[in-house]
């Protein structure tokens, strides 16, 4: 009899909410299929997330190369299976990465990419969207402002959303304060993007080194846009599995296979029913893990945007793996123990490293090793001198350390003139070279010279002061392209 009353009151709860979602579509289609109608029910009020006629979307992007940044293409690759068990379809996923880790020589094994110590392959079936050099900023921005004739190259998939979508972006690279194409950029993309009215909301997940700039003080509320990024505007981010820590990758690895903030998302996403995980739990949980105890090991996670978004569950764009259907989320159940992780700016270092330790004494290898670990320490230190002189040399030695050095209070944007930022940053690299990836920590103290209002031309008489000669390794920025 309670059964009864409860189905009833069921019964009418949905009439109700159906008709208070869906009006619109009632008065101009009254008539439906059977099939039609069974979806419209079951998806109209059931489901607690509103999941109306929505199709979830995901882009996902690797953005750098090179087999000692094996774990970003990892995370990404692990990222697909995950939301491929979670029911999304290939047409919907789009894939960004480099593709030259898998078939890499020094990977033991070809073919097969891993995420974790005992993880199985995530390489494969993961579709190859845009590799090699159709990785560029401006094909990612294409893609997801849906923009299929500004492609370049690839498999010419974009984010073809409409108004009651969901789209989901995870993006994995060791960035460096306001990087990723420059975060202003980015923001004018997601503002066309919510402008255009093709997504009911959009979530982004960010994992990279001094993340946290790219949105501090630039995602507004009222885009529908949930940010979350593995750092705060001024610190690094960590790999994760790396040899010589606990838990280490197989022997043979000499490489990170996975990134903190990264593993903590997907790892927490692979065991659960996400019906019944919200995006704020995930937060939560990944924040703890992320901050590693507090250890210097340990980044702070942040969030952005309209963070009362991060109510919604996780379902709502990463689908659920029918197999996880009886494990709900539990706070406490889904924290590892603490792991020792390695700076991003230094997983390449540690690769060169554990590669030359590892090596027969007087091989090939271990004598190209060590080239390898020399070269890339010498242009860190070029690079370190460069910016530190260039400071010396527009202000003095006495305030060349505020100029670089300064933080500015959060709320305030990295840079604001973004224009300046670019050209300053390409004014070093054509008389100092590359910052690669290490020397994106320099990006703040471009940033400000630029909040200072020094002009360009005094920067270019600094740099080619500091810089006599361009190097003229695999470092110089003639051979690698502008980072900004
Ligand atoms: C798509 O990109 C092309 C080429 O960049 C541009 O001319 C066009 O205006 C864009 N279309 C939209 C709808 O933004
Ligand atoms: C969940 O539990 C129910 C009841 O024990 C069982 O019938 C069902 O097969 C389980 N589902 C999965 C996916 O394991």
């Amino acid at each position: 009899m309670i059964r009864f009353a409860t189905g009833v009151l069921l019964l009418s709860f949905l009439a109700i909410s159906v008709v208070a979602s869906c009006s619109r579509d009632l008065i101009g289609d009254v008539l439906r299929l059977p099939s039609e109608a069974s979806r419209f029910f079951r998806s109209g009020g059931v489901s607690e997330d509103n999941d109306a006629v929505g199709t979830r979307w995901a882009v996902l992007i690797a953005g750098s190369n090179g087999y000692w940044n094996y774990r970003h293409q990892a995370d990404v690759c692990h990222a697909y299976q995950l939301l491929r068990k979670g029911g999304l379809k290939d047409e919907n996923i789009i894939v960004f990465m480099y593709d030259d880790v898998a078939y890499d020589e020094e990977n033991p094994r070809p073919g097969i990419i891993i995420n974790s110590p005992h993880g199985e392959d995530v390489y494969n079936g993961v579709p190859k969207d845009y590799t090699g050099d159709d990785v560029t900023v401006d094909n990612f921005f294409a893609v997801v402002l849906g923009n299929k004739t500004a492609v370049k190259g690839g498999s010419g998939k974009v984010v073809d959303s409409g108004p009651n979508d969901h789209i989901f972006i995870f993006y994995s690279d060791h960035g460096g304060p306001g990087v990723l194409g420059i975060a202003d950029d980015l923001l004018e993309v997601l503002k066309k993007k919510h402008a255009a009215g093709t997504y009911k909301s959009l979530v982004f997940y960010l994992e990279a080194c001094e993340s946290g700039s790219i949105f501090e003080g630039l995602l507004p509320e009222g885009l529908n846009i949930y940010a979350t990024t593995a750092s705060n505007a001024e610190e690094s981010s960590w790999g994760t599995y790396c040899p010589g820590e606990y838990p280490s990758p197989p022997p043979e690895y000499e490489t990170c296979l996975g990134d903190l903030y990264s593993v903590s998302w997907m790892e927490d996403s692979d065991v659960h029913n996400l019906r019944t995980e919200s995006l704020h739990q995930q937060y939560q949980l990944v924040k703890t893990r992320t901050a590693n105890e507090n250890s210097i090991y340990g980044s702070h996670v942040m969030q952005y945007g309209d963070v009362q978004l991060s109510k919604n569950n996780l379902f709502l764009y990463l689908g659920t793996n029918p197999a996880n259907d009886n494990f709900t989320f539990v706070d406490e159940n889904s924290l590892r123990p603490r792991t020792k992780a390695v700076n991003q700016r230094d997983a390449d270092l540690v690769h060169f490293w554990v590669k030359f330790r590892k090596a027969p004494e007087g091989s090939p290898r271990k004598i190209k090793a060590q080239k390898e670990f020399v070269e890339a320490m010498s242009h860190r230190m070029h690079i370190d001198d460069s910016v530190k002189l260039i400071g010396k040399l527009l202000v003095g030695i006495e305030k060349a350390p505020e100029l670089l050095n300064a933080v500015r209070p959060a709320g305030l944007p990295l840079v604001d003139d973004w224009d300046c930022l670019k050209t300053l940053v390409r004014t070093f690299e054509t008389h100092c070279g590359s910052l690669s990836q290490y020397g994106m920590k320099h990006m703040r103290s471009f940033a400000n010279i630029c909040n200072a209002g020094i002009r360009n031309e005094k920067m270019a008489e600094a740099s080619a002061q500091a810089c006599v000669n361009v190097p003229r390794s695999r470092w110089s920025s003639l051979q690698k392209g502008f980072s900004a």
